[in-house]
């Protein structure tokens, strides 16, 4: 191999091998009749600087299957607090609904004990952001706006998504943050193209916030998601288009944008040292759904 050639190569992240090696995957073919040609696309990228996926981020079609059977799971306890969430309840009775739920049906919440999360949930109403603390103290009323975030482990692979609930009558207002938010997700998820870039998911989403008079969070965002709860890369909802990592066929992450009323500021509980709320206390929405980048397009795998 010539010098420049290994040259190159200590300075590229992604790896590759010769052309007449077993191929990575592990599909037994040689790399040439595998995912050489696949390879060189991505490396082709990465030679014009951009952000390309580490190949362990790159999902297997036995990790796909593991994802989506967890996300069964993860959309049954949503669908199930769907049907009882109501004013007067707590959110500490939506907690042991997740719990009991996923637990049946051999899950583990993912949430619980990550990083020391005391619950399997999350709750955050209004002014709050995200990480909201499920407690019996907590008692919706008529007119909140709730999310609820759900993240579920089955046999090691995560599933992760979050909906908004309106409680009962609900002002206009924070009726059309909730819908816009989920308009954001939905223009995010548009932009899923593979050979395309983070960035653009992340302008489009920051776009139509932005046209209707709201702010997006930039210090939380979304992630990598499958193998792991959090994987790489970070997920920025106020990116620039053509930039960020490269999207490829079998990258999985979580798009879950959080779209204030206001000020993006937000600040983060230092009594609970979770509970991430907005600076100037006005409402905020949010929505999650997990995608798997094809060969296509996208498709949603959690929601
Ligand atoms: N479910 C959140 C997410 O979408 C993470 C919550 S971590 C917790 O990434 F510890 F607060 F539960
Ligand atoms: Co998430």
């Amino acid at each position: 191999m010539a010098n420049r050639q290994i040259l190159e190569r200590s300075r590229l992240a992604y790896p590759r091998l010769e052309r007449n090696e077993p191929c990575w995957c592990g599909c037994g073919k040689k790399y040439k009749k595998c995912h050489m040609e696949f390879d060189e696309r991505i490396i082709a990228f990465e030679r014009q600087g951009h952000i390309v996926p580490t190949r362990d981020l790159l999902k297997t079609a036995e990790d796909i299957e593991g994802i989506k059977k967890s996300a069964v799971i993860n959309m049954t306890v949503l669908d199930e607090v769907a049907a009882v969430i109501h004013a007067g309840m707590t959110t500490q009775e939506i907690d042991d609904l997740v719990y009991s739920v996923t637990t049946k049906m051999g899950g583990i919440p993912a949430d619980l004990n990550y990083q020391g999360y005391p619950k399997s949930v999350c709750t955050s109403i209004d002014d709050v952001v995200c990480h909201g603390i499920p407690s019996d103290k907590t008692i919706l009323k008529e007119g909140d706006i709730v999310n609820v975030d759900c993240s579920t482990i089955l046999n090691g692979y995560v599933s992760d998504s979050s909906r908004m609930f309106m409680i009962g009558e609900v002002s206009d207002e924070k009726r059309k943050l909730v819908e816009v938010t989920r308009e954001c997700m939905l223009k995010g998820l548009e932009q899923v193209i593979p050979w395309h870039f983070m960035g653009d998911m992340g302008a489009a989403v920051n776009a139509h916030a932005k046209a209707n008079g709201y702010s997006v969070v930039r210090e939380i965002g979304g992630h990598g998601c499958g193998n792991a709860f959090h994987e790489e890369p970070f997920v920025s909802y106020v990116s620039a288009p053509g930039t960020e990592m490269l999207m490829v066929p079998g990258m999985v992450f979580t798009i879950e944008p959080m779209v204030n009323m206001g000020t993006n500021r937000v600040y983060e509980d230092e009594d609970d040292g979770w509970t991430i709320r907005t600076r100037d206390g006005l409402p905020s929405a949010q929505w999650e759904i997990e995608v798997l980048v094809t060969e296509t397009g996208h498709e949603v795998l959690c929601s």
